[in-house]
């Protein structure tokens, strides 16, 4: 295997300390995938160097000019504090003409709008729940007449569960209305609205840019979710341990599927990554309604890669273990060909 010089591009203040290795895993949470990102890619070989980025680009240059990195490896989810400039930072490598692990700025914009992306989806005839946008400024939310209650309340563009709890779910207009107004208060995003699909989560985990390759299909229980819950991933059930331990949250290999649905839910998983022009690596959400139909609730690209996660989780089931998944990922960015490169 060829060394590589590896930028790793990272937020400044998620760059792990000198000490990091030695400290036990609770001191390390927050930036435990920049931690395992690094630590990966030096069993690799590569010399690898760290870039701390903040609110300035000539680092960035300069880091490129010094280095002459053959690939940035982008685990960078937003610039300014602001989520939908995740694209524009891999657009600014792609003017630097640097190589870069991950989605290309086309695919971040359309699969982080939530509401764009299932516009493109349903399209294309991959399924969809029906749904609909309350824009920022809009003054009523009123369910369309297509849709009928219950419906779930979510930011357009925030990811990680922001602004999803149980009262996301809501039974009628009063509430509609309510959650509504709350996350456009709260998060400042358009909001979009979906029929609420009462059944299994899965998620799907795809590599690649042109041939793609998936994984296993992962899934979501709760064994001890209080009676009158919804089994959604809320902000809790993805950031509060405690609360995960409570609700009995376990992730693993989707059992029990006919080989027909599963073939089903890969095709889906790939035809999104296709329709929203993914590269790179992403994890595509699917939840399956009461009559066992599946749908795609969103694609998450650029996705957590922290071992344990769902995305490293499945690749392992498969014997693809943490630097080997790595590997495939910088030889995804290696091989993706944006404008400049092409001859
Ligand atoms: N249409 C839906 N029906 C049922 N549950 C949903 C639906 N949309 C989202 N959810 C639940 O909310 C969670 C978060 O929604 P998602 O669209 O994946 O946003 P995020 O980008 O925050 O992960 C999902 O993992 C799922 O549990
Ligand atoms: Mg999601």
């Amino acid at each position: 295997m060829k060394k590589l010089r590896v930028l790793v591009a990272m937020h400044d203040v998620l760059v792990p300390p000198p000490d990091a290795e030695s400290l036990p895993a609770k001191e390390t949470w927050d930036y435990q995938m920049e931690l395992d990102v690094l630590r990966g890619l030096r069993t690799l070989g590569h010399d690898v160097h760290v870039l701390g980025v903040g609110e300035e680009l000539k680092p960035v240059r300069d880091a490129i000019a010094d280095f002459v990195p053959h690939i940035t490896f982008n685990i960078l989810s937003d610039f300014h504090d602001v989520v939908t400039y995740e694209a524009h930072f891999v657009s600014f490598l792609e003017l630097c003409k640097q190589p870069y692990t991950g989605c290309n700025p086309r695919g971040i914009t359309l699969a982080g709008d939530k509401a764009l992306s299932k516009q493109i989806l349903a399209w294309h005839r991959i399924p969809v729940p029906a749904f609909a946008v309350f824009p920022l400024r809009s003054k009523t939310a009123k369910l369309p007449r297509k849709m009928t209650f219950p419906v779930i309340v979510k930011s357009a563009v925030q990811h990680g569960s922001a602004g999803i709890a149980q009262a996301s779910v809501v039974h009628d207009d009063r509430e509609l209305a309510e959650r509504v107004e709350f996350l456009h208060r709260t998060l400042q995003t358009d909001v979009v609205v979906e029929q609420f699909l009462a059944g299994r989560e899965f998620t799907v985990s795809v590599l690649g840019n042109e041939r793609l390759e998936s994984f296993p299909i992962w899934e979501l229980w709760f064994d001890k979710l209080p009676e009158g819950n919804e089994s959604i991933a809320t902000s809790r059930v993805k950031w509060d341990e405690a609360y995960q331990q409570r609700v009995g949250l376990r992730t693993g290999r989707a059992r029990d599927l006919p080989a027909d649905v599963e073939q089903r839910i890969h095709t889906i998983a790939k035809r999104t990554y296709r329709a929203l022009h993914l590269s790179g690596y992403a994890r595509i959400d699917l939840r399956m309604d009461a009559e066992g139909r599946v749908y795609v609730i969103e694609a998450n690209v650029n996705n957590d890669l922290t071992p344990g996660e769902d995305f490293p989780e499945s690749a392992q089931s498969t014997g693809l273990d943490y630097p080997a998944l790595l590997q495939r990922v910088l030889g995804a960015g290696l091989a993706y060909k944006p404008a400049w490169k092409v001859d």
